[in-house]
C-alpha cells in the first residue's frame, strides 16, 4: 500500500515549512487518484449523484463533498488549502474579486446599525461601499488616521463591531502596529480585519499579529501575471464559515480556470516577493536621492513614518512605491510619458511593472478639495516595481526623469 504520509509536502524536520516550501506544496498533496501533478481544473458547473441514498448522505451532513459549482469545487479548495498554510489560517474562502472578499465580509458580519473603524488611507471602493451601501443598512463608520492608536480607542463605540485596515495601505504605505491595534479592538470586543494586499503573505502574517481576519486582492501578489481577478478572507472557521455562506448567496465566486491559475501563480509567490522586495527598496532608495523627486513613500526607507512598525513587523516592504514628482500636473504627466518600461496601468503586484497617476486614474472624478482630503496632488505617483532587472527600471526611471 503506498505510504501517504511520504509525499505529505512537509518535509522530514517536523519543523514548520518555509514560505517557499507552503508556496509550492501547500494544499496540493491530494494525491488525486490518476497521479497528476498538477491539481486539475474541475471545469464544471455542477457534480452528480449515484442515487437517492447518496443525496439523502449528503443532505442530512452525513456525507461531505461537492454539489452546486456555486458552493465548493476541488479546484477552489486547493486554493484554500494553500492559503491557509500560507496565512496560517484555519479557514480560507476564495471569491471573485477582492472587492467581493470585502463587502461579503462586511455584508456577512455586521448588522443593521452596528458601527466600524476604518482608517482613512484605503482602496477608494471600499471606502465607496462602507459610505453608500452600508450606510443604507444604518451602518455608520469612524475614520481614523492609521498609525493613530489613541483615535482607534477614542471611535470604539457600544456597537462598534469592526476595525477595518489595510496594512499596508494605499497609496502611502502605512503599516499599522496590529499587535497594538488589535490587542484596543479585542479589548472592547471588536474584531479586527486586515487588508493584506499590499504585504502578501510573505511579507507579513496579519494572523499572527493579532488580526481576526484577512482579507486579500488576490489579483495582486498572489496571483502575480495580471492576469486574473480574485480575493480571499482567511481566519478561523467560526468567523470565515458566514461569510462563505453568503458567498453561496451573493454568488461573487471565481471560474474554476481562474482559481487554477492562481493556483499556478502562488507555487512563485515566495520567489516573486523577494525580487519585488529587493527592485522596491532599489527604486525607493533612487528615487529619494534624485532631485527631480520631491517625497517618497516606502516602509522600508528610515524617512518613512512607520519605518520601526514595519522592520518590526514585516519580512519586506514589497514592490509599491509612491513618490511626488517635482512640479505639478505637467511634470508629472511628462515623467509618466516618459517611462518605457512600466505599464501605465491601474493595479499592482505583477511581475509586469505598472505607474499610475492616481489624479489621472483611480481619483480622476473627484472634485479637487475631496482628492487632497486623501491625499491624492496633482504629482503623486504610484510605481508598481514588477520582477524587471532593478538596474533596467531605475534606468528606465532616470530617462522619464530627465524629461521633467
Ligand atoms: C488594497 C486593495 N484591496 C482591494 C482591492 C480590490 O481588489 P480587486 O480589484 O481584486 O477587486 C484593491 C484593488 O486595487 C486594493 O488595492
Amino acid at each position: 500500500m503506498a505510504d501517504s504520509t511520504r509525499n505529505d509536502g512537509k518535509g522530514g524536520s517536523g519543523k514548520r515549512p518555509g514560505h517557499s516550501t507552503r508556496a509550492v506544496h501547500g494544499g496540493e498533496r491530494d494525491h488525486h487518484a490518476d497521479h497528476s501533478l498538477a491539481t486539475p481544473i474541475h471545469q464544471t458547473s455542477t457534480f452528480w449523484f449515484d442515487d437517492s441514498a447518496q443525496l439523502r448522505d449528503f443532505a442530512e451532513g452525513r456525507l461531505v463533498r461537492d454539489e452546486y459549482g456555486r458552493y465548493s469545487n476541488p479546484t477552489w479548495r486547493a486554493v484554500e488549502r494553500k492559503i491557509c498554510d500560507l496565512e496560517g489560517a484555519e479557514e480560507t474562502v476564495l471569491l471573485g474579486s477582492g472587492m467581493a472578499a470585502a463587502t461579503t465580509t462586511f455584508l456577512a458580519l455586521l448588522e443593521r446599525g452596528d458601527h466600524i473603524v476604518l482608517t482613512n488611507d484605503c482602496y477608494r471602493r471600499t471606502r465607496q461601499f462602507i459610505g453608500q451601501v452600508l450606510s443604507k443598512l444604518e451602518i455608520t463608520a469612524t475614520v481614523i488616521a492609521p498609525a493613530d492608536t489613541i483615535a482607534l480607542k477614542d471611535a470604539i463605540q457600544d456597537n462598534t463591531r469592526l476595525f477595518f485596515t489595510e496594512s499596508p495601505t494605499n497609496p502611502y504605505l502605512r503599516v499599522i502596529d496590529l499587535p497594538e491595534a488589535s490587542r484596543i479592538a479585542h479589548e472592547r470586543g471588536v474584531k479586527v480585519i486586515v487588508d493584506s494586499t499590499f504585504a502578501s503573505p510573505i511579507n507579513h502574517a496579519p494572523l499572527e499579529d493579532g488580526a481576526d481576519l484577512v482579507v486579500h486582492s488576490a489579483t495582486k501578489y498572489m496571483g502575480g501575471h495580471n492576469d486574473l481577478i480574485a480575493g480571499i478572507v482567511a481566519g478561523p472557521k467560526q468567523i470565515v464559515d458566514p461569510v462563505r455562506a453568503l458567498t453561496g448567496v451573493m454568488g461573487g465566486i471565481l471560474d474554476p480556470h481562474a482559481a487554477w491559475l492562481l493556483l499556478r501563480g502562488l507555487k512563485t509567490l515566495g520567489l516573486r516577493m523577494e525580487r519585488h522586495n529587493a527592485n522596491g527598496i532599489a527604486v525607493a532608495r533612487y528615487l529619494e536621492a534624485h532631485p527631480k523627486v520631491h517625497q517618497v513613500w516606502y516602509p522600508g526607507l528610515e524617512s518613512h513614518p512607520d519605518y520601526k512598525v514595519a522592520t518590526r513587523l514585516m519580512n519586506g516592504f514589497a514592490g509599491v512605491v509612491t513618490f511626488e514628482v517635482e512640479g505639478g500636473l505637467d511634470e508629472t504627466i511628462r515623467f509618466i510619458d516618459g517611462c518605457r518600461l512600466p505599464y501605465i496601468a491601474p493595479s499592482l503586484g505583477g511581475v509586469e511593472s505598472l505607474v499610475e497617476m492616481p489624479v489621472l486614474m483611480s481619483y480622476w472624478d473627484y472634485p479637487k478639495e475631496e482628492r487632497l482630503q486623501y491625499g491624492i496632488t496633482d504629482n503623486l505617483v504610484r510605481l508598481s516595481c514588477g520582477i524587471e532587472d532593478a538596474d533596467d527600471l531605475i534606468a528606465d526611471l532616470d530617462g522619464a526623469l530627465e524629461k521633467v
